[in-house]
Parts: C-alpha cells; sequence; structure tokens
C-alpha cells in the first residue's frame, strides 16, 4: 500500500529518496512522486505506472534541494493519474498521505465554499488545503498542523513540507504506520524501517495520535494531546541491502521455494524435538482457561485461520469463531470476557485487521498475534506474540508467510489442546513429529514444480476454474483460487468439494479446470464421488493427490501432480506448494506483473 519517505538532509536528497520508494515498492502502488524544496521553491515530479517512470521523469528534468518527501501510491479516492498522484502542492505547502481521510467530503465542501480550488479527486488535497489555509493566514508550520489534525477523522499517515522552511518536514500517524529515523545531521521519515534502513537503524515508531517535528539537526515528538513526548529510540535491524531474487526470475518464485526452510527456522521456535513437545511462549497467559478462540483475518492470512479452526476444533475441543476482519466489528459479534482472540496477519498492519484487534482488546478479548513483521502495529498491541519466521516476503502474492502460520498455528492447537488436558504425552510428541516432517514434504512437493510448469498451459486458457476440496482441503482450495485470481487474473472459486452439488456444478462444462486438492485418507472416497460427478458433466480435472490416491483415482484426469503421503495434520503446508506454483507458472505463461499484480497491495492500511 501506499509508501511514504521523508529526508530532512544535509545534501541533495531526490536520489535518495527515489531509492527510499524503491525499498517500499513490495507494497504495491499506482503512481508515484517525489518533492524537494529547491531555493524557496516547492518542486516535484510525479509519474503514473512503475517507478520506472518517475525515474524517467527525474532524469529528463532533475529536482535538487536538500529535504523533500516522496510516495508510492495505491489509489483510493481518485484514478491512479498524474494529477492525482502524491505529492499534493496547496500554496505554501505539499504533503504526501497514506490512508483515508473518512470526512474528506464535509471538509471539501467547506473549503469550496471558501473558493478554494482542487486539482485532485484526491481526499489527501483536503489536508492539503486545510494545512495551506492556516499557514497562509500567518500561522506556524507546527500551530498550523496542531490545529488541522483533530478535524480529521480516518486513518492515515502524512508528511508535510513547507516551502519557507527549507530544513522542516512534519509525519503525523493516525492508524497507519510512521517511523522517524535518526541520522548523522540528517534526520529521515519513512512508512517502516525498511524505508530508511541504508540512512540509519536508529528509529523510533510513532504511537497513535503522534506527530513529529522534523529537523536536520532533531525530532520532536507530539502526542495527540500536542504534548511533547518521548518515544523509544530503538535499533531497527532491518537490512539495508536490497532483498535479492538470486537466481530466481521472481520473488514469488523464490519465496515459493524457500518454504522448507522458513518453515523449518519457525517451528524451531514452537516446538522442542527431543522432548517431544510443543513450547508457545504463552508467558502468564493461562491457556487452560480458554473456552472459546475467535479468529479474524484477511486474505490468505484469514485462510490459515480457517485451517486453523479445523486444528484447533479437533486436537483441543474449543469452540472457534472466524471472521473476515471486516466483516467482525461490524456484526458486533458476542465476545465474553477473558475469550482469546488471534489475529493473523503477514504485515501486522491491514487497517482491518487492526481495528478488529483493537475491538476485541475493548471487549475484554486477550490479544494473540500471527504476524511477519515483528515491529508491526499488531506486533506491539498483543499480549502473546506468535512470530513467523519466514523473513521479508516481497511478493504481493503470499506464499511463504502463509506456510509459516500454518507451522505456528499447528503448534498453537496442539499447545492449547495440551493445557486443555486433550492430548497425552505420546499424542503430541506424534504432532512434534509430524510437523518436523512438514520441510521435508514440502521439499518433495517442490520437486514437481518442472511436471507444474508444463502443464500450467492446460489452464492458462480457462475463464473459470474451480478448486475442490474438503477438511483442512477446502481452506486451501480457498488458498488455490485466490493464488490464481490474484496473479494471472482468471477467475477462480474455491469450493467445499461436497458442495459442489449445490450450485457450481451448474458451471461445469469441458472449459472448466477442476483443480482437486484430496490427500488420501479418510475424507478420500467422499472427494473422488464428487470428482465422478464433475466428470460426468464433462469436466477437466487436476487431481493433487499421492500416489496411493491417484492410481486410486487418477485415470481420466486431464493431469494428476502427485505429493508425498504425508500426515493429515501437515498436508495443508504440502498441498499449498502445488497450488502456488501451479497460480505461478500459469501467470508467467500469461505474461502478467506475478510480483505486483494489478490494483493489489501487499499491505492494506486503509479499510
Ligand atoms: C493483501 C495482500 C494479501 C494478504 C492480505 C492480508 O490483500 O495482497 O496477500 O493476504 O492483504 O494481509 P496481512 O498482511 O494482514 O496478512
Amino acid at each position: 500500500m501506499c509508501g511514504i519517505v521523508g529526508i530532512v538532509g544535509n545534501r541533495d536528497v531526490a536520489q535518495r529518496l527515489y531509492d527510499g520508494l524503491k525499498r517500499l515498492e513490495y507494497r504495491g502502488y499506482d503512481s508515484a512522486g517525489i518533492c524537494t524544496i529547491d531555493h524557496g521553491k516547492l518542486e516535484r515530479r510525479r509519474a503514473e505506472g512503475k517507478l520506472d517512470n518517475l525515474a524517467r521523469e527525474l532524469a529528463q528534468d532533475p529536482l535538487h534541494g536538500t529535504t523533500g518527501i516522496a510516495h508510492t501510491r495505491w489509489a483510493t479516492h481518485g484514478a491512479p493519474t498524474v494529477s492525482n498522484a502524491h505529492p499534493h502542492i496547496v500554496g505554501p505547502i505539499s504533503l504526501v498521505h497514506n490512508g483515508i481521510i473518512e470526512n474528506f467530503k464535509p471538509l471539501r465542501d467547506e473549503l469550496i465554499a471558501e473558493g478554494r480550488k482542487f486539482e485532485s479527486e484526491t481526499d489527501t488535497e483536503v489536508v492539503g488545503h486545510l494545512i495551506a489555509r492556516e499557514v497562509e493566514g500567518g500561522a506556524a508550520p507546527q500551530d498550523a498542523v496542531a490545529k488541522v489534525l483533530p478535524r480529521l477523522i480516518g486513518a492515515f499517515a502524512i508528511a508535510i513540507l513547507f516551502r519557507d522552511h527549507p530544513d522542516l518536514i512534519i509525519g503525523a500517524r493516525m492508524g497507519a504506520p510512521l517511523t522517524v529515523g535518526y541520522g548523522e545531521d540528517e534526520n529521515y521519515l519513512g512508512s517502516d524501517a525498511l524505508a530508511v534502513a541504508p540512512w540509519t537503524q536508529k528509529i523510533a515508531y510513532l504511537d497513535e495520535g503522534d506527530w513529529a517535528v522534523i529537523r536536520r539537526d532533531r525530532i520532536e515528538i507530539f502526542d495527540r494531546e500536542n504534548r511533547l513526548v518521548e518515544r523509544e529510540i530503538v535499533e531497527s535491524g532491518a537490512s539495508s541491502a536490497p532483498v535479492e531474487k538470486g537466481n530466481y526470475r521472481h520473488y514469488m518464485q523464490k519465496e515459493i521455494f524457500e518454504q522448507p526452510i522458513v518453515v523449518a527456522q519457525t517451528l524451531q521456535s514452537y516446538v522442542r524435538p527431543f522432548e517431544g513437545e510443543v513450547a508457545l511462549p504463552v508467558g502468564d497467559l493461562d491457556l487452560s482457561s480458554v473456552n472459546r478462540v475467535t479468529i479474524v483475518a484477511c486474505g490468505t492470512s484469514f485462510y490459515a485461520g480457517l485451517i486453523a479452526k479445523y486444528w484447533i476444533e479437533h486436537f483441543a475441543r474449543v469452540p472457534v469463531d472466524i471472521d473476515v476482519a471486516s466483516e467482525f466489528r461490524y456484526r458486533e459479534p458476542v465476545l465474553e470476557a477473558g475469550g482469546l482472540a488471534l489475529f493473523i496477519s503477514q504485515s501486522g498492519e491491514t487497517a482491518d485487521t487492526l481495528a478488529a484487534l483493537r475491538h476485541a482488546r475493548a471487549e475484554q478479548q486477550r490479544i494473540a498475534v500471527v504476524v511477519n513483521v515483528p515491529t508491526s502495529s499488531m506486533a506491539r498491541e498483543a499480549d502473546l506474540l506468535l512470530p513467523t519466521h519466514a523473513g521479508p516476503e516481497i511478493g504481493v502474492a503470499s506464499t511463504k508467510a502463509f506456510t509459516c502460520q500454518l507451522a505456528v498455528l499447528a503448534a498453537l492447537a496442539a499447545n492449547l489442546a495440551r493445557a486443555k488436558g486433550r492430548l497425552t504425552p505420546d499424542d503430541e510428541a506424534a504432532i512434534v513429529g509430524h510437523l518436523q516432517e512438514a520441510p521435508a514434504a514440502m521439499n518433495a512437493a517442490l520437486d514437481h514444480d518442472d511436471e507444474i510448469a508444463s502443464m500450467a498451459h492446460l489452464v492458462v486458457p480457462a475463464r473459470d476454474v474451480l478448486y475442490l476440496g474438503r477438511g483442512p482441503e477446502y481452506p486451501m482450495a480457498l488458498e488455490g483460487a485466490l493464488k490464481l485470481k490474484e496473479i494471472s487474473y482468471i477467475h477462480a472459486e474455491g469450493y467445499a468439494a461436497g458442495e459442489m452439488k449445490h450450485g457450481p456444478i451448474a458451471l461445469i462444462d469441458d472449459n472448466v479446470p477442476v483443480i482437486v486438492l484430496a490427500p488420501s485418507g479418510p475424507l478420500f472416497e467422499k472427494t473422488v464421488s464428487n470428482m465422478q460427478e464433475v466428470r460426468a458433466r464433462g469436466g477437466k480435472i487436476v487431481l493433487i493427490s499421492d500416489a496411493k490416491g491417484i492410481a486410486e483415482a487418477g485415470e481420466g484426469c486431464m493431469a494428476t501432480i502427485e505429493m508425498p503421503q504425508v500426515h493429515p495434520l501437515i498436508a495443508p503446508l504440502v498441498y499449498a506448494v502445488p497450488v502456488q506454483l501451479l497460480a505461478y507458472h500459469v501467470a508467467v505463461l500469461k505474461g502478467t506483473d506475478v510480483d505486483q499484480p494489478r490494483n493489489l497491495a501487499k499491505s492494506v492500511t486503509v479499510e
């Protein structure tokens, strides 16, 4: 989602601002821009589309100046055009903004009634006019910002340049992350630690409602009551080296192939293989008193949560409610005080999930968070922090973060089951043993990459694709369909295999590939019956199963993909691999932008 970078520097900043935007590129965006103060003038370059377009603008017409702000925009209000791209300039100020100003309409009406002219369709420009009005009326920058911030409703992070104050940026945070960086005779601002990593490792995260006055030699932070406050300065640990693709063609491909390693890495924190025990850092959280778990997440993380529901109910016999975060607060969920609310998120910044977390906190829930960015807002607001150790995930479509989430959630289910007295030491040791087998089994699944690449052309011409699964493979079917949609733009839906006959079967003809995820085991026969229903109607099946399943039901399929024989607990981790690879290879054949698919953002910080 939108990225913000700012430098109050001692030498030209445009190139470094551009490099900062490059580091934020993974978040997803559709236009970009930079503004600097050059000899008392605000100068900017903006471009639609990828950063290369902005680079061309800068090459043709370089920007000078030692203080500047930069932005990658993911369009919300107004199309991704140059005039809607940030930074916006309104009279003596320029600003960039991430998030949404929910009350922009009445504010805009008020400003238009005063005769103010708008140049864009964005909500951001409203903030620009509000601040410019104060500054034009003689207010000092700090006073102007302090006056305007309380008028803004919504979730946002902003950074503002003042034409007549070449040594100043003011940044503010309300609901969207913002970080200040402390340098040598320079100071910085960024959406995350990665943005400023090559320049400084000394950073402070702004709290909700904070705003920061950044000058070359000092940073002052104020809270929402405009009181000067101290925020802890921490070592960010963010690498300044760009994450490389190595020999891979895309980040997503690299991240798919990293899974055995990062899942093993993640498991190390949650299981003790020699003792045959799961070991979560529960601290003083008493899991034995948990009588209900409420899971909330978005997108791929939501599907990890759906799989966790199967596991938690199966092993711990604790009822699980699960919601997509955007629905959770608004359906007025009944939450008994003391329940466990579990939030799953790669970024830890997804606005809907973060708002749901705060709602659950207000409803006296204990907050557990499975998150891949340990410095994120969700991580910082958790009672029980369960990090995944997937490393930076750059591809917008989530892959390795998802399987690492599954590894943590399986361990959590087992830990909860033990706390509830539902697991004998032998059962626990068996679970640990199965989890330990997952990385090797995922490696075996990756060995089928060539085969999947060579059958991808069978899916490329399809307009619609169906994915079917039962039990925990049902959420995997949903995730498979999501992956295909996200990166190949082919319409795909996942269904519980048994639900086919209640509607989706009407779609079946010989143009609709049906991908069936069916490890052999107790539910296999039933899934095979559903496959036969598809086949009887001319449907073309791709069966993903193990050798036993393929021997039994592979005949007559358009293609089969053989997975290793695995325990049902780890099947979702293993079956994630072929669905990811299939989506990947279809997208490559279609020539789409695999790592930054159209319209999508890595971390969605608007509701
Ligand atoms: C975006 C991404 C998805 C991701 C979802 C939830 O839509 O494109 O890949 O699954 O957000 O993100 P989170 O960071 O909360 O897991």
